[in-house]
């Protein structure tokens, strides 16, 4: 097993990653839940499969562990769900320092965790991230979010776990698409951050333990320095910006969030290259690193996905965040006109 130590200003935890974790998790759960009442939520995917491995952990661990169950999909991070899962909670007399223990993909998570953050004004959570990309980052750093009408994710809080439990057994389940959504984000961090990272990947000689870890520890090094999201953060939105209008314009769900990032990321430094502000064959060693991972690289038509995005943005002419990297495993964000987009949609 591996564990790292995300060092914030306030608080401090650990990840734990490592194969079988969950139903050998008893040790490390007995700290937060030995003598307390453990809420376990998880989704009809995940539930069914490693559920009652988590809820014996809880036993084990000394907890008085129950499940509460919501249906698997993007839908479940709704303020409906929020509402369920918060009452359920308070009718089983929770205290501020019983715990939730989020079982799942990102979306589980970041429900999850966001009701630890406002019922009771906030108690314990641990995350047991399930899917690639929920174990290399959002499981870690404490964004937490429901989704409105008007988008995604435009509803959360900050609130940072206890522990983070991975347990890679449970990419053994995950289907490829999925795996290879968390893959965009496990390049990405390889292309803000870490040349070797780039090697290893390229090579396909490794253990996914240590792919994680590595990813992990990049995005600790960066939240430790801007928990709330001001500025270095903004790092691990590499991609996003495209990705978000291909996500828009596709219909979400059409594109995994995984895809649209490849295809922002490829996108952008294209563009950057032939600026001249990204190192000749930047644009080509990103490529091959996703299309290796079953990710697209490019898309027809990002033009119009970009015209249509950022509406109001673009009316008021504000700017927005963009990032771009130098060379490979070397990045910086700046400031710009929302239209950059649309120029770069058009000009690659
Ligand atoms: N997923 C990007 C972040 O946590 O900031």
């Amino acid at each position: 097993m591996l564990s790292l130590d995300v060092k914030l200003p306030k608080k401090e935890y650990k990840i734990y990653i490592g194969k079988s974790l969950f139903s050998e998790s008893a040790e490390l759960l007995r700290g937060f839940v030995e003598g307390k009442k453990v809420c376990i939520v998880s989704d009809t995917n995940v539930y069914p499969l490693y559920g009652k491995a988590v809820e014996e952990a809880v036993a084990k661990g000394g907890g008085e562990g129950f499940s509460l169950v919501v249906e698997a999909g993007e839908e479940a991070k709704s303020f409906k769900n929020l509402e369920y899962l918060c009452r359920e909670i308070i009718r089983r007399d929770f205290t501020r320092s019983d715990v939730i223990i989020a079982l799942g993909g990102g979306v589980v998570g970041d429900l999850t965790a966001f009701c630890a953050s406002v019922v009771l004004r906030g108690v314990n959570l641990i995350q047991l991230p399930t899917t690639l990309l929920s174990q290399v980052d959002s499981s870690v750093g404490g964004k937490t979010a429901v989704n409105i009408p008007e988008g995604k994710n435009l509803v959360g809080s900050f609130y940072q776990p206890k522990m983070v439990i991975i347990d890679t057994d449970t990419l053994k389940t995950l289907p490829e698409r999925e795996v290879a959504c968390g893959m965009a984000e496990v390049i990405k961090y390889a292309a803000i951050r870490d040349e070797a990272l780039y090697e290893t990947l390229l090579s396909g000689s490794f253990e996914i333990e240590d792919v994680i870890a590595k990813c992990c520890s990049i995005k600790a090094g960066i939240v430790e320095k801007d928990e709330l999201d001001k500025g270095e953060r903004m790092l691990l939105n590499f991609g996003h910006t495209l990705g978000h209008a291909v996500e828009n314009y596709t219909g979400y769900g059409t594109y995994s969030h995984g895809a649209a990032v490849a295809i922002g990321m490829c996108t952008i430094t294209l563009w950057s290259e032939r600026q001249g502000i990204t190192k000749s064959g930047t644009y080509d060693k990103l490529k091959a690193l996703c299309e290796k991972y079953n990710l697209p690289a490019s898309i027809e038509n990002l033009d119009k996905m970009t015209g249509a995005a950022m509406h109001d943005k673009k009316r008021s002419g504000s700017k927005i965040s963009i990032v771009l990297v130098k060379d490979m495993g070397e990045s910086y964000y700046e400031k710009v006109d929302v239209s950059l987009l649309d120029e770069i949609a058009r000009e690659v």
